[in-house]
């Protein structure tokens, strides 16, 4: 038999055989097909034809560190020698330990448990049901969960419904749970925003609050401030309400802080987390929960256990992806590096605030984003969004604009020189459009 039956070919024959086969993630199956890349090193993307892309928003946020990162190769390669996949449920392996206690040493202090999963949308599910699941455990009935319009917090079910309703969701709105949505703090609607959630939270039945902390991801890179935040979660210690921090895009550093929630006075009650934790690597999603909430699980009646749990939770190669990313993500070196972004990034926003065509420019820790202008209303369905694409690309830097927001989100390891090239691409864009 021979040992590899995949026909091989030039990377149009390629791009022809996917274009068949396979479906892409938000992706219309008309239209332009996908680019192929063949290699990854640091903040570059290969394709087999010779380009080579500044990958500006980290592929989809996870790759940290950029592509290629040899120490999280040679981990997971170790790892692979040794144990690559055990049943997680009654089996424990030294990876899935030694990641529990270097988040341990990050997290909030009265995080005391670590579950394990594989994206971001599930450790979101994790969070959910450990929430619900705690009121139903000390037996009180508080079934309603609170969330932020604008949200995006995954795509399974549970994860969707406490996401903002719009177009990608609509064909499942008769099969979400009803969610409670106070308005979204746009700087001018505090007091709004506060009387809303007081008003909720005063009801009684809210069992947690979900929220993406201080950085709107999804929504277009909406940031808000923490004092706002703050207030949110003083109401909740003060009606019992858990509070679930979706660290997903914001964790690991990408807002300055190692977690967003570490610019806050309050701890969050549960924190989700998924996309950089590895590196990029590997998928894996992790939630974590305080002793408090840990309590309401802790004993031998079995109709309180939590029984949820994927094929791969704690997967040793992932697990073992993520220690040697914590690694890197905890040296000077990495530290330094996102100070350094953090600094350029503010010289780029300070031009930006002056430009005629955009507006409202924000920027946190190593993201930046703004709006540009556009008759159009704004959305993620805002048509300069292809225009922008095609244009970015063009000029080799991926960046992908949502709607007419353009952000850059960039690895740890680009240098000035690549940033001064994504700033560049973007100024000449903004020129021609
Ligand atoms: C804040 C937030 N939560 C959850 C998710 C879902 O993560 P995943 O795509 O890994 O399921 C995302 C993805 O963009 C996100 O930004």
């Amino acid at each position: 038999m021979q040992k590899n039956s995949l026909k091989t070919g030039t990377p149009e024959s390629w791009s022809k055989r996917d274009e068949q086969l396979v479906w892409h993630p938000f992706s219309p199956l008309v239209g332009e097909g996908p680019i192929m890349i063949e290699k990854g090193e640091g903040p570059y993307l290969f394709t087999p034809d010779g380009r080579k892309i500044i990958d500006a928003i980290s592929s989809w946020w996870v790759n940290i560190h950029g592509h290629g990162r040899k120490e999280i190769a040679e981990a997971i390669a170790a790892q692979a020698m040794k144990l690559e996949q055990v049943i997680f449920a009654g089996f424990t392996h030294e990876p899935a330990v030694k990641l529990a206690e270097g988040l341990q040493e990050i997290l909030p202090k009265a995080h005391s448990k670590i579950f394990f999963s594989d994206n971001g949308s599930t450790s979101v599910e994790v969070g959910l049901k450990m929430a619900l699941q705690f009121w139903h455990n000390i037996g009180q009935k508080r079934t309603r969960i609170v969330a932020m319009e604008g949200a995006y917090h995954g795509d399974t079910f549970g994860a969707m419904a406490v996401g903002d309703r719009g177009a990608f969701s609509e064909p499942f709105h008769p099969y979400l749970f009803e969610v409670d949505f106070i308005p979204y703090p746009a700087g001018h609607n505090d007091e709004e925003v506060i009387e809303a959630f007081r008003k909720l939270a005063k009801s009684g039945e809210i069992a947690a609050f979900i929220f993406e902390p201080l950085l709107q991801g999804s929504a277009g890179m909406r940031a808000y401030p923490p004092a706002l935040l703050d207030i949110l979660m003083q109401i909740c210690q003060e009606n019992d309400i858990i509070t679930i921090a979706d660290e997903v895009m914001t964790g690991f550093g990408r807002t300055g802080k190692i977690f967003a929630t570490d610019y806050l006075d309050h701890a969050p009650d549960i924190i989700c987390m998924s996309k950089g934790i590895t590196g990029g690597f590997l998928p894996l999603g992790v939630t974590s929960c305080s002793g408090h909430i840990e309590d309401a699980f802790r004993t031998s009646d079995k109709s309180k256990t939590f029984y949820h749990g994927h094929s791969y939770t704690a997967n040793p190669l992932a697990c073992a992806a993520a220690v040697a990313s914590l690694d890197i993500l905890l040296s000077e070196q990495c530290t330094r590096d996102r100070l350094r972004i953090y600094h350029q990034h503010e010289l780029f926003a300070e031009r930006m605030r002056d430009h005629s065509k955009v507006s409202r420019v924000r920027h946190l820790g190593t993201v930046v984003a703004f709006e540009v202008n556009t008759p159009e209303q704004t959305g993620y369905m805002n048509k300069v969004r292809d225009t922008l694409y095609k244009e970015f690309m063009d000029r080799d830097v991926l960046l992908r604009p949502l709607g007419n927001v353009v952000y850059i989100l960039p690895p740890y390891v680009i240098s000035n020189e690549d940033l001064d090239k994504v700033y560049n691409a973007v100024e000449e864009v903004l020129e021609k459009i």
